[in-house]
C-alpha cells in the first residue's frame, strides 16, 4: 500500500542535487516543495547577508516551516534544503533522504556554479566527512535516514530511487558512502587546505 500522505525531508551538501530531483519527486508524490532557504527570505528570517551567502536564522526558520506543515495535515510535502537537520522538527516526518556526491563530482558542479576555491574545499571537505549524514542521524533517528548516491546517475534515477525508498518499496540504508576509501591522500590535503 503506497501512503497517500507523505512528508520527506531532501537534504545534502550545498550542489550535491537536492532541488533537481526534489523538482521529480515532488511532481512524483503529488506533494508541494517547501524550500527551507526560499522559506527564510521570504519570511525574514535571515541573520546576515556576506559576501559568502547568507545566514539563515534557524530557530526562526524552524518555526515558520512547523507552521506551514501544521496548516496543511493532509497535504504531502517535500522539504529541500542543506539545513534541513537544523530547521525541521522530526516529528511526522516518514523520511530524510541525505544526497552524497563524489568529491570530484561536487567539486565540478561547484565549479560550474563559479564558487571561489575556499567555498569549494569547505563544501568538498564537508561531503567527505560526511557532515550531513551525521547531522540528520542525529536530528531524526538512523531509522528515518537514508541516503542516496547521486554520482554517475541522472537526476531521474536518483528521485526515482527516493519515490521507490519513501513508499517503503526499499529498505532505508545510510552509511555506506566512505569518500576517504576512494580519493587519494593528495586530494585529502587539497580539499583539507583551507
Ligand atoms: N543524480 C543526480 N541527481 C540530482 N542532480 C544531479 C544528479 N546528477 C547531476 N545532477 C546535477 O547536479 C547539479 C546540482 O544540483 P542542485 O542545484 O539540485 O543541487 P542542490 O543540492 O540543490 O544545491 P544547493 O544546496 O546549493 O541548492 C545540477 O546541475 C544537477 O543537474
Ligand atoms: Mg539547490
Amino acid at each position: 500500500m503506497k501512503k497517500a500522505v507523505v512528508r520527506l525531508v531532501i537534504t545534502g551538501n550545498p550542489g550535491v542535487g537536492k532541488h533537481t530531483s526534489a523538482q521529480i519527486v515532488a511532481r512524483e508524490l503529488k506533494a508541494e516543495i517547501i524550500d527551507i532557504n526560499r522559506v527564510a527570505l521570504d519570511n525574514g528570517a535571515v541573520l546576515e547577508k556576506t559576501g559568502k551567502g547568507i545566514e539563515i536564522d534557524t530557530k526562526k526558520a524552524s518555526k515558520i516551516v512547523a507552521s506551514m506543515l501544521n496548516k496543511k495535515k493532509k497535504s504531502s510535502f517535500v522539504i529541500v534544503g542543506h539545513l534541513a537537520p537544523y530547521v525541521v522538527k522530526p516529528a511526522g516526518i516518514d523520511m530524510v533522504a541525505v544526497l552524497r556526491r563524489s568529491p570530484r563530482k561536487l567539486e565540478e558542479s561547484l565549479l560550474e556554479r563559479k564558487y571561489i576555491q575556499e567555498k569549494i574545499n569547505e563544501n568538498v571537505s564537508a561531503e567527505i566527512l560526511g557532515i550531513s549524514l551525521y547531522d540528520s542521524i542525529k536530528a531524526f533517528g538512523k531509522r528515518k535516514v537514508a541516503e542516496f548516491d547521486t554520482s554517475g546517475k541522472t537526476p531521474e534515477q536518483t528521485a526515482e530511487e527516493i519515490v521507490a525508498t519513501v513508499q517503503k518499496e526499499k529498505p532505508r540504508r545510510s552509511g555506506s558512502v566512505d569518500w576517504l576509501a576512494v580519493i587519494s591522500e593528495e586530494e585529502v590535503q587539497r580539499y583539507f587546505a583551507y
